[in-house]
């Protein structure tokens, strides 16, 4: 492997899966309170499909193409000043996106120091690589609904065999709400195993919804005059009704709260599934994969 270049999965003219292009990017070296990163997993997620098909723009310098990817394990190969993490250490984070040209489908990436965590013993690199975006958004969803209140503690999840719902069933259930999962016939082993109810259809009048299988207008009008929605597509909320309180959570990496997230997966009590596991130079088949549905968990690619 060429140390001053990295391989990077870009994309200049956005057109879904096909429009992937694996090109080699001169490596940066990292700045004060910066770490770079020899990536050993990296998660596509939904919002990278976004970003490769065009359904979420991305301002972009002309002539210059964006980097995919947000999710990351691995290991770090240099430190800038004022980073207390030792080179050799394993680490998990996420690409916080407001840098299009920097991307975690790469041999290497350089991120803050304050947005990586350190891998728990045990926790494997695949694994570790599918939690970070997926996690700390649903922490963020938990923090936003709170702890439930004595009265009006229902709370449903749209979307709950995913990665974000899954994890927003568990913390919110935690918090004291009773939770329902809208999910697929075929998940509700899962959905029960987390501990909460399961229903493939609803009726409205949740105090509630997170809408994680982004239903929008549907998902709104299962809330009950005056109650909450919580969306997961900035921007893209449904206009509020009824007194219903409509709002989106837009996550930023953490690294303390993902340490702490970690932490419980390799205990086994928040969920991580990996769908698939592919090299990193079979990406569009990977993306394919996602784009396909009915992926349950994360497909990691591999550089
Ligand atoms: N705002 C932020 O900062 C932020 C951060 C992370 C993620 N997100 C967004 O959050 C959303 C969820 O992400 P994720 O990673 O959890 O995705 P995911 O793992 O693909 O989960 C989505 C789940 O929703 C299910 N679903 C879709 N429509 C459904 C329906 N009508 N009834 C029941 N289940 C349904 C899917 O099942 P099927 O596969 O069977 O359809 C899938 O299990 C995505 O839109 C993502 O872009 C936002």
């Amino acid at each position: 492997m060429n140390h001053q270049t990295s391989r990077q999965v870009v994309v200049r003219v956005p057109g879904g899966p096909e429009s992937l292009e694996l090109v080699d990017v001169p490596v940066a070296e990292p700045g004060p309170g910066q770490v770079r990163i020899a990536v050993a997993a990296a998660a596509i997620n939904p919002l990278d499909l976004d970003v490769a098909s065009g359904r979420l723009p991305v301002p972009v310098r002309p002539g210059v193409h964006v980097a995919l990817g947000r999710d990351f394990s691995g290991i770090v190969e240099a430190t800038g000043d004022d980073v207390a993490l030792a080179v050799g250490t394993r680490v998990a984070g996420f690409v916080d996106g407001a840098d299009p040209e920097r991307g975690s489908h790469a041999d290497r990436l350089v991120v803050d120091a304050s947005d990586v965590a350190v891998l728990p013993d045990g926790l494997c690199p695949n694994v570790a690589a599918s939690a970070p975006l997926g996690l700390t958004t649903a922490a963020q969803v938990a923090e936003i609904v709170g702890a439930a209140p004595e009265e009006g503690r229902r709370l449903l999840v749209t979307g709950a065999a995913g990665v974000v719902g899954a994890a927003v069933a568990v913390l919110a259930r935690e918090q004291g709400w009773q939770v329902t999962g809208l999910a697929r016939a075929r998940d509700e082993a899962f959905v029960r195993g987390l501990g909460v109810d399961h229903a493939t259809a609803t009726t409205p009048g949740w105090d509630v919804v997170v809408d994680t299988a982004v239903m929008g207008g549907e998902a709104l009008s299962l809330v009950r005059d005056g109650g909450r929605l919580v969306g997961t597509q900035p921007g893209r909320e449904p206009r509020a009704e009824r007194g219903v309180d409509v709002g989106s959570v837009v996550s930023r990496p953490d690294g303390p709260l993902l340490a702490r997230l970690l932490a419980r997966v390799a205990a086994g009590t928040l969920p991580a599934r990996i769908h698939a596991a592919m090299p990193l130079t079979e990406v569009v088949d990977a993306y394919r994969l996602l784009a396909k549905g009915g992926v349950r968990g994360r497909v990691v690619v591999l550089p």
